[in-house]
C-alpha cells in the first residue's frame, strides 16, 4: 500500500547504535541538542517514510510522540515558549490544524501573517527540534467555529458542505493552493519539518464517500503536497470513505489495544498511529469543568510507548479559543472559551503535574539519540486589583442603518460572521399573546417598547415570548447573539439569527428591520464612552460596554475575573479576549502578558445582562470549575423535565455486553415524534445506566437528521460531578455519554431518555452505543432494555 511518500533519499549513515546510547546516558537531561537524524538540525534533508511496520526517520524505525498545539490558540509572541514546553513534555513532533475560516475570514480573502502565520510556527517548530504532523482541512472540528469552515460558505442556501458539492470543493481546492504556497516548501521533502498532512478530520462521522476523500487528497496534491496523506478516524468509523492512498490512523480515548486491533482491519501492514490521545477533554458552558483520568492516560501512552506505535496527545497545550473562535458541540452546547482541556501543558503554558508524569514516561522510551530538554522559563504572572469602571457605551444607542426585509434575515445574509444582529417589527395593538420563532441561533433578548420581556435560547429550544396586551401597536426589538456555529455533525450548516416564520398568535410578523452589530475592531473603535453606568433597570439601554483604565506596574500574564458581571464578550488593548458567562464553568479569561504594557491598559467588558459598577480585577490563577446554573437567565428550564412516551414498548431486548454500537429494528415501522430508550438492568449489575450515543433510523434504516432533536425528558443524569448530562447521548459524540445520576441521589433502573425528534417521522428502529472504555470504566452499560415510540408524553409523576 503506497501513501504517496515522495520522499528522497539522502546520503546519509546512522552511527553505530552503541555510541548513541553511551552518548544518551550522558547527556539525557542536559537538555543539549544532539545531532541526531531524530533531532531536527535546521538545514538538514531528512528521509520519512512508511515502512512495513513502523515510520521510517533517513530508514530508522521512528515513533512520533506528537502533541497538538494550535497556533491559533495562542498569542503569536508565545509561540516559541510553548513549542519550547512541548519539547520538554518529550514530544518529537507537533500536530497542527489550520483552520481555514482563519485563513481565509472573507471569500478570496487570505491572510498568512500575524496570528494567522502558519508558516512561522512551522519554522519555530523547526528550530525548537520538534517534527510536524499538518492538518489543514478543509474541515477541523476542533471545538472551532463551524469546524474551521469558512461561514460565508452558507451564503449559498442549499450548499452541502464536507461533500462533492462543487461550490464546497472549488472553494476548498482554491484554499489548498494557497496553503500549499505558504506551506509546500516547509515539508521534510524540502527540508522543512513537515513529515505528513491529514486530509479532511474523521470524515467517517459524516459520510461514506470515498470519492470526496479523493477529491481532498487530489487537492492537496495539487496544493503541492509531496509527504505521505493521512485521514484520521475514531475506532468505530475507519471504515466509512477508507481509501487504500490515505494512510489510515486511528482516534481513540481509552483502550489502545482494542483500537489498534480495529486499525488492523483496515491497515493489516504498516506503522500504527493514534492521531488523538485525548489526556482530558473539553468545556462547554453550563457543564461542569472536565477533568482527564490521568492513570489511565499514562497507562494508556505506556501501552503505545511499549507497541512502538506512534501517537498524537489531543491537546498537549489547549490554549484559549480567543475572539468569536469558540464552536459548540451539537446538538446545540456552546464551547468555552478556555481550551484548557486539561492537558499536560495548561492554558497559560504551565507545567502541570500531568506535564512531569509524561515528561518521565517518555524519558524511559526516546527513540536513539533522542534528548528531553529542560523546560523553558516560566513567563510572569500578575495580578491586578479590583478596579471600578471608567466609562460605559450603551449597546442600543446610535444605531447604525437597518436592513428591511419581509422575514428575518439570517447573518449570513446580512453579510456578518459574528457578534450580534437586533432584530425589529411592529405589532399590533391587542390582546396579550404569543410570539413563536421558528428559531433562535443562538441566544436571544426580547423587547417591547424598549422594556426587557423575556429570553430565548436555542439549547432549551425555547423560542416564544409572551406579550402583554398593548393598548396601541408596540415596537418588538429581539437582540440575537451567535454562540459559535457548531463544529460537528450536519450541524455545521449552522446559519445564525432568528429564523421565520415568526408567528404572533396565528399571524406572521412581516416587515423585519435588522441592525448589524459585529462587535468587531470598527464597531468597538466606533464606541462613544460616556460616565459609568450608575445604575441598571432591566431595559434596552442597559446592555452595554463597560470601559476600565487599569494600570500595571510589570507585564505579566493574568486572569480577569469574569465571575462578577453576566454575560457578554472582553477586550484588551484592542485584542478580543472572546466570550464569557457567569453560569460557568470557566469564570476568569486567560490575558497574555505580552498583550499588556507597563501603564495603562484598556479593558472592555460588554455586559448583556449589565451589572453596573461591577469592577474588574486580574487575578494570578483561572477559575475554570465554578458552574452556576442558578444564574442562566437565557434558560427556561433549569433542569430536564422527567417526562415519558405514553404507550406501550415497540421492542423489549437484551443487549450483548461490552461497546460494540448494537442497532435495532422494529418488527415494522412506527410513525411517532417521540423516542425513549427505557433500561431495566446494567451488565455490571449495578443500578446505573449510560448510553454514548443514541440515534433513531427510519423504515430505510439510515439514521434520520438529527437537527431538530431535543432531549424531551430523562428520569435523572449526573451534572454535578461530571459532565455526562442527557444531551450527551444525541450529540453524536461516542467519547461523552449521559449517565444517570451517583452524585447525592442514586436512583436505580429503570432509567429513561426520551428524544423528541422535533416532528413525527417513520421509525424504523434505533442505534445505541454503549459507554466506550476499557469494561472496569464503563458502568451502567444497559442489559436488558424497552424501547417506546409515541405521540404523547406522560410524566411519571402524575399517575
Ligand atoms: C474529535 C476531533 C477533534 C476534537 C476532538 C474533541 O476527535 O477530531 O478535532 O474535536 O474530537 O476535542
Amino acid at each position: 500500500m503506497k501513501f504517496i511518500s515522495t520522499v528522497r533519499s539522502f546520503p546519509r549513515a546512522a552511527p553505530p547504535r552503541l555510541a548513541w546510547l553511551g552518548l544518551l546516558a550522558a547527556l539525557l537531561f542536559t537538555g543539549a541538542a544532539m545531532p541526531s537524524a531524530f533531532a531536527l538540525p535546521a538545514s538538514a534533508r531528512h528521509r520519512f517514510d512508511i515502512g512495513k511496520d513502523a515510520f521510517l526517520m533517513d530508514g530508522q524505525p521512528f515513533v512520533i510522540r506528537c502533541g497538538e498545539v494550535h497556533a491559533a490558540r495562542v498569542p503569536r509572541e508565545y509561540w516559541r515558549q510553548r513549542l519550547q514546553m512541548a519539547r520538554a513534555l518529550g514530544l518529537n513532533t507537533v500536530c497542527a490544524y489550520l483552520f481555514w475560516n482563519q485563513q481565509e475570514p472573507r471569500e478570496n480573502e487570505f491572510v498568512w501573517s500575524g496570528q494567522a502565520d502558519i508558516a512561522e510556527f512551522c519554522r519555530l517548530a523547526q528550530a525548537e527540534g520538534l517534527w510536524v504532523v499538518l492538518r489543514p482541512g478543509p474541515y477541523a472540528c476542533a471545538e472551532w467555529e463551524m469546524g474551521g469552515l469558512p461561514w460565508w460558505l452558507l451564503k449559498h442556501d442549499d450548499i452541502r458542505l464536507r461533500t462533492r458539492d462543487p461550490r464546497f470543493i472549488g472553494a476548498a481546492r482554491r484554499y489548498f493552493k494557497e496553503v500549499g504556497r505558504q506551506l509546500a516548501s516547509l515539508q521534510v521533502t524540502h527540508g522543512g519539518p513537515i513529515l505528513m498532512v491529514q486530509a479532511e478530520n474523521e470524515y467517517g462521522f459524516c459520510g461514506t464517500d470515498a470519492d470526496y476523500m479523493g477529491d481532498i487528497r487530489q487537492a492537496l496534491i495539487d496544493g503541492g503536497f509531496d509527504v505521505p496523506l493521512f485521514a484520521c478516524n475514531p475506532v468505530g468509523t475507519l471504515r466509512n470513505g477508507f481509501r487504500p492512498d490515505l494512510f489510515p490512523v486511528v482516534n481513540f480515548g481509552a483502550n489502545p489495544d482494542g483500537a489498534f486491533k480495529k486499525l488492523r482491519e483496515v491497515l493489516p501492514t504498516g506503522p500504527l498511529m493514534c492521531g488523538e490521545f485525548y489526556p482530558g477533554w473539553f468545556d462547554t458552558w453550563g457543564s461542569p469543568h472536565h477533568l482527564g483520568d490521568t492513570g489511565r492516560y499514562l497507562r494508556d501512552l505506556e501501552t503505545m510507548l511499549k507497541m512502538k506505535a506512534s501517537f498524537s496527545i489531543y491537546m498537549a497545550h489547549g490554549g484559549t479559543s480567543f475572539g468569536f473562535t469558540p464552536g459548540a458541540d451539537r446538538p446545540f452546547k456552546p464551547d468555552t472559551s478556555s481550551y484548557d482541556y486539561d492537558a499536560p501543558i495548561s492554558e497559560a503554558g504551565w507545567t502541570t503535574d500531568k506535564f512531569f508524569k509524561t515528561r518521565e514516561l517518555f524519558a524511559r522510551y526516546l527513540n536513539p539519540g533522542e534528548t528531553i530538554p529542560k523546560p523553558p522559563a516560566a513567563l510572569p504572572v500578575i495580578a491586578f486589583p479590583a478596579t471600578a469602571p471608567a466609562g460605559f457605551a450603551p449597546l442600543l444607542a446610535k444605531l447604525p442603518a437597518a436592513v428591511r426585509s419581509a422575514r428575518p434575515l439570517n447573518f449570513e445574509k446580512l453579510d456578518q460572521p459574528y457578534g450580534l444582529v437586533l432584530y425589529r417589527t411592529t405589532i399590533p395593538a391587542g390582546p396579550a399573546a404569543e410570539l413563536r420563532a421558528d428559531a433562535v441561533n443562538d441566544l436571544g433578548i426580547g423587547y417591547l417598547d424598549g422594556k426587557r420581556i423575556g429570553f430565548l435560547d436555542r439549547r432549551g429550544r425555547t423560542y416564544s415570548l409572551r406579550l402583554a396586551a398593548r393598548e396601541k401597536p408596540a415596537v418588538l426589538e429581539i437582540l440575537v447573539e451567535a454562540m459559535g456555529r457548531v463544529n460537528f455533525g450536519q450541524e455545521v450548516h449552522d446559519r445564525k439569527g432568528l429564523r421565520g416564520p415568526v408567528r404572533f398568535g396565528q399571524t406572521e410578523l412581516q416587515d423585519w428591520e435588522m441592525v448589524s452589530l459585529p462587535l468587531d475592531d470598527k464597531h468597538l473603535g466606533g464606541l462613544a464612552f460616556g460616565p459609568a453606568l450608575a445604575q441598571a433597570q432591566p431595559d434596552r439601554l442597559t446592555p452595554g460596554f463597560h470601559r476600565f483604565e487599569v494600570e500595571i506596574q510589570k507585564q505579566g500574564d493574568t486572569f480577569i475575573d469574569l465571575s462578577p458581571f453576566g454575560k457578554g464578550v472582553a477586550w484588551v488593548n484592542g485584542h478580543n479576549l472572546g466570550r464569557y458567562w457567569n453560569i460557568g464553568p470557566q469564570q476568569t479569561m486567560f490575558v497574555p502578558g505580552a498583550w499588556l504594557r507597563p501603564g495603562r491598559n484598556t479593558f472592555v467588558v460588554l455586559d448583556l445582562l449589565a451589572t453596573p459598577g461591577t469592577a474588574l480585577a486580574g487575578l494570578e490563577k483561572p477559575i475554570l470549575d465554578q458552574l452556576r446554573p442558578e444564574l442562566d437567565a437565557f434558560a427556561a428550564v433549569k433542569s430536564l423535565p422527567r417526562r415519558r412516551v405514553v404507550g406501550v414498548p415497540v421492542q423489549r431486548g437484551v443487549f450483548p455486553p461490552g461497546g460494540e454500537t448494537q442497532e435495532v429494528r422494529f418488527a415494522k415501522p412506527v410513525r411517532a415524534r417521540y423516542f425513549m430508550l427505557e433500561s431495566l438492568s446494567a451488565h455490571d449489575g449495578r443500578g446505573f445506566a449510560t448510553v454514548a450515543d443514541l440515534s433513531v433510523t427510519g423504515a430505510d434504516a439510515r439514521p434520520l437528521n438529527s437537527q431538530r432533536w431535543t432531549v424531551a425528558g430523562v428520569d435523572s443524569e449526573e451534572n454535578s460531578g461530571e459532565a455526562a448530562g442527557a444531551l450527551n447521548a444525541i450529540d453524536g459524540q461516542t467519547s461523552n455519554y449521559w449517565h444517570s445520576r451517583w452524585q447525592g441521589a442514586q436512583p436505580g433502573h429503570p432509567h429513561w431518555i426520551t428524544i423528541d425528534l422535533g416532528r413525527e417521522e417513520t421509525l424504523g428502529g434505533f442505534i445505541y452505543t454503549p459507554r466506550q472504555g476499557s469494561e472496569k470504566d464503563a458502568t451502567g452499560r444497559i442489559k436488558d432494555y424497552q424501547a417506546y415510540a409515541g405521540n404523547a408524553l406522560g410524566d411519571p409523576a402524575k399517575p
